[in-house]
């Protein structure tokens, strides 16, 4: 049974990964510092697992301890998630950003060398495609970034391609990701920003939740279908599934791959919106707004390479998405307070 490290385990998207690759017949082993999720998810991930998780509380920065705990623990994979993720915290604090980002990827980077562990998956984004050259965005488009948060999954990627070059052996899937959201079907683990949610579905659910007035859409003179942002949803569940069958291509065919994880279709705020109150039997009442520095009008995949290398394609719709983020949020009001 193969183990894989989870950095940043108790995290959204890597939380649910971990239900993924267990029911996968994968052996799981999670790391976090607990520096932007709660212990709490563990006590849920156990009771969806029906069995203790194995954790170490670590910070992915502290390279002695990772190779410690990856030798330990006999990994043999790493899926690499920890990292700040909020646009317009890193224009804030670009040197944390780069510190902790960055910083980390080589440290965990370091302690698999130091261990002769060279299967690594790296948490990418459809951030890395600035603004797109073409729709839908394919994975030889145009890189660039609009802002620190970007530019450390863009210089990421580049210092493991670099790596890849440098010492032969190193098999990596950099995945881009597209719009996670959603959450598992039983509605007890999700997504649970802290303070006041940079992103739109979290703040949907509030809304609809009671915890926040109204959703104040940034703009509504782009040019899409009806004046608001465009992106491509991806259900958090679906984004789980794209990680077992990367790291199964990584540990059958030992060669690196870079796909971006997306459903290939768009959706705008409204989109969005009306889904939601649909799914959910609540207004969602909003204001149109100015736009958002940095924002994009349209951004969605064309997720045929994850299909053709990977085998994997997004089950999920938006209404599935609507559906399961609705659930998590009415059944815990306050996220992943105990
Ligand atoms: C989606 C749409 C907004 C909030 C970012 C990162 C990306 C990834 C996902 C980390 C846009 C509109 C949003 C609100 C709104 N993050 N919106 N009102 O900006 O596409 O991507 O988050 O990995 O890397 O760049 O996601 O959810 O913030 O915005 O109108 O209160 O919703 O303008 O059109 P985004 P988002």
């Amino acid at each position: 049974m193969t183990t894989i490290l989870l950095t940043g385990a108790t995290g959204y998207i890597a939380s649910h990964t971990w239900i993924a690759l267990k029911e996968a017949g994968f052996r799981v082993l999670g790391v976090d510092n607990f520096a932007n999720s709660s212990p709490v998810v563990l006590k849920r991930l156990e009771a969806l697992l029906g069995e203790k998780p194995v954790f170490e509380e670590a910070d992915v920065n502290d390279t002695d301890r990772m190779a410690d705990i990856i030798a330990r623990h006999g990994v043999q994979g790493v899926v690499h998630f920890a990292a700040h993720k909020s646009v317009g915290e890193s224009v804030a604090k670009p040197l944390e950003y780069f510190r902790n980002n960055l910083g980390g990827l080589v440290s965990v980077s370091t302690a698999m060398e130091r261990c002769g562990v060279k299967t690594l998956v790296f948490s990418s984004s459809a951030t890395v495609y600035g603004q797109p050259e073409r729709l839908p965005i394919t994975e030889d488009c145009a890189l660039s970034s609009t802002n620190p948060y970007g530019m450390t999954k863009l210089l990421g990627e580049q210092m493991l391609r670099e790596l890849e070059r440098c010492t032969p052996g190193w098999a990596i899937a950099y995945l881009r990701y597209f719009n996670p959201v959603g959450a598992h079907a039983s509605g007890t683990i999700g997504e649970d920003p802290r303070g006041i949610p940079n992103n739109l579905m979290p703040y949907v659910t509030q809304v609809a939740v009671g915890k926040r007035e109204f959703l104040q859409v940034f703009g509504g003179d782009y040019d899409t279908p009806d004046g608001t942002g465009v992106r491509d949803y991806i259900h958090v569940c679906d984004l789980a599934q794209g990680h077992v069958a990367a790291l199964r291509h990584l540990i059958e065919a030992k060669t690196s791959v870079t796909v971006n994880l997306g459903t290939g279709q768009g959706y705008s705020v409204i989109d969005v919106v009306k889904s939601f109150e649909k799914a959910s039997g609540r207004p969602v009442p909003y204001r149109i707004v100015d736009r958002r520095p940095g924002d994009v009008a349209s951004c969605y995949a064309d997720p045929a390479a994850a299909e053709n290398i990977l085998g994997w394609k997004a089950q999920f719709g938006i209404d599935r998405m609507c559906e399961d983020s609705w659930r998590w949020q009415s059944t815990n009001p306050d996220g992943f307070k105990d």
